[in-house]
């Protein structure tokens, strides 16, 4: 049986979002500062830094005099980066900025560095320009995104694999009626834009995030899973009659897919097997002088 917390679970978000406690493990801060190559007095921007995760992690290997630098669009995300940084004890500078318009000078960092952000924004050619013009020439620039479109989910349960299926079509409807402009399918996709914005790329390291339940889901689970479909249909989320219909319908749909395949996992017991993975694209580069 698997207590684990939902984290990848495409039953409850299309994205890889607020889920850094389930992936961002020792290996990764260990790649990210062997391919930032912090030096004694370099700074270090994040663009996206959310909760500070990335500058608590890099604080704690107490590399001397390092100037780390986080950014995010929400005021109070910095707000709980500069607190996590103070009661590590850390040297960290936050602000409240856009990734597409840094509030920096040209070439003013050694490295800058973004996790899990160009997934959100849609003008993800701004930002990566943005993260090219604020690097110094030969400085790096890493970038890891997921590709949110290529995600892999498996259920030994046929219910399950339509369960998938119609919370794939659901989320899809979400995303159009909200206006959502994102790609979701970024990850792989940096190394064109970092070539198309003056970062000649290096490598890609991917960094795979799975989660694997044996046995039936707790009803806890299903109740999660039923409660991101509910929550988004108690809001008018659009006036266009057709689109609505096709939502309401879609996630009614939904509801209904998720019902069976809880109750064809409870009937399966031990037997029952669900394994869902995705992908990490780490992506580093070279600013080009
Ligand atoms: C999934 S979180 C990742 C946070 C952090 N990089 C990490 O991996 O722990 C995405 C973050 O990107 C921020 N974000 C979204 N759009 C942004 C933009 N245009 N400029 C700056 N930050 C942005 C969000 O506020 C959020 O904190």
């Amino acid at each position: 049986m698997s207590l684990n917390p939902p984290s990848i679970d495409t039953l409850i978000s299309p994205a890889l979002k607020d889920l850094r406690e389930c992936w961002w493990d020792d290996e990764f801060t260990e790649f990210l500062t062997e391919t930032l190559r912090p030096r004694p007095g370099n700074r270090i921007l994040d663009v996206g830094c959310g909760p500070g995760t990335a500058e608590v992690s890099i604080g704690r290997l107490h590399l001397s005099q390092i100037r780390l630098v986080g950014i995010d669009l929400r005021v109070d995300r910095v707000i709980t980066a500069r607190a996590a940084a103070a009661s590590h004890n850390l040297r960290a500078a936050f602000a409240a900025a856009d990734a597409g318009r840094l509030p920096f000078a040209s070439g003013v960092f050694d490295s800058t560095y973004c996790v899990a952000v160009m997934q959100h924004i849609s003008d993800v050619d701004s930002a990566v320009g943005e993260c090219a013009r604020v690097t110094r020439p030969h400085g790096r620039v890493v970038v890891v995104e997921p590709d949110n479109a290529a995600r892999y989910a498996y259920s030994s349960s046929s219910a399950g694999m339509k369960a998938f299926a119609t919370a794939a079509s659901f989320f899809t409807a979400l995303a159009d009626v909200r206006g959502d402009a994102t790609d979701a399918s970024i990850g792989p996709k940096l190394p064109t834009l970092f070539a198309r914005h003056g970062i000649e790329p290096d490598y890609v390291r991917l960094f795979p995030v799975s989660h694997v339940r044996i046995g039936a889901p707790e009803s806890e689970v299903w109740a999660a899973r039923r409660a991101v479909v509910e929550r988004a249909l108690e809001f008018n989320l659009t006036e266009d009659p057709t689109d609505r219909t096709s939502l309401l319908e879609r996630g009614a749909a939904h509801l209904a897919a998720l019902a069976a395949y809880e109750a064809d996992a409870r009937t399966s017991g031990p037997s029952f097997v669900e394994i869902q993975n995705t992908m990490l694209f780490a992506t580093v580069g070279q600013r080009i002088p």
